[in-house]
């Protein structure tokens, strides 16, 4: 009898990036919901501080994209930015919808049964990042039991901080290609993961990162086939909108 190895990502494997976005409108609770629905067992979520310091699931600096409102989150207040429709621009059967704060997220997330990938944006308009690391601490801290958390930023200094405050979880390093150096570098920061652009995946680099125990996810990829010769060599995960192309 002939093993075909099997290729491809389990479901802990597969982060739905900003929820299912290809399908519903991103970062949030339709999007989360359609991920869920999917079989998703992971999203990936942006957030940042309104003015004032409400955690927001956002992308964006501004909520002029994906809202009916316009202005930046440094401008306007938690109450101000959940008035907003958040789903019509996606899809008129999404009217509606809001841009969640993180705490009413993660409640959601517990229903749905799904765990969390926290991207920490770090905007102008912030203040002070020990305000915005103790803001994501506090929210976390009300997760549901069966809500696992870690936390992803292109900004060291947020890991760094992240992991004074909560050194059990995972952190991931975003690098859109790696530096030359990434392994002097990620040394240098609480971060045992590394989540890069999937075309500068590499099976060198895979390999390396193996040797070292260190994870690798790709994001944000909406076509398996790109990813089909990393798996075996290592690949730890994949972000992307249309987690259903990957659960088959
Ligand atoms: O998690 C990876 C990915 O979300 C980073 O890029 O711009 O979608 O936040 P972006
Ligand atoms: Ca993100």
């Amino acid at each position: 009898m002939t093993l075909v190895p099997s290729i491809g990502p389990t479901g802990e494997e597969i982060q739905a990036h900003r929820g299912a976005s290809a399908l519903a409108p991103e970062n949030t609770i339709a999007a989360f919901r359609t991920a869920a629905e999917q079989g998703a067992k992971w999203v990936e979520l942006d957030v940042a501080l309104s003015m004032d310091g409400k955690l927001i699931v956002i992308h964006d600096d501004s909520v002029d994209r994906t809202s009916s409102g316009s202005g930046s989150l440094g401008e306007l207040t938690g109450e101000q930015i959940a008035s907003f429709d958040a789903g019509s621009w996606f899809d008129p059967r999404f009217a509606g919808e809001r841009i969640p704060t993180l705490a009413e997220t993660l409640v959601a997330l517990g229903e749905l049964g799904l765990s969390a990938n926290v991207e920490i944006k770090q905007h102008k308009h912030h203040k002070s990042l020990d305000q915005l690391v103790e803001a994501v601490q506090a929210d976390i801290s009300h997760r549901a039991p069966g809500t696992k958390i870690m936390i992803s930023s292109f900004d060291p200094a947020a890991l760094t901080a992240m992991h004074k405050l909560e050194p059990d979880l995972e952190m991931a390093m975003l690098w859109g290609r790696p530096p030359e150096d990434w392994a002097e570098q990620l040394a240098a920061i609480p971060a045992t993961t590394i989540h890069m652009h999937f075309k500068a995946l590499s099976i060198g680099m895979l390999e390396e990162t193996t040797k070292r125990g260190i994870k690798v996810r790709a994001w944000t990829c909406n076509d398996p086939v790109q990813l089909v010769s990393f798996w075996g060599a290592g690949l730890g995960g994949v972000i992307t909108d249309n987690p259903k192309l990957f659960l088959g």
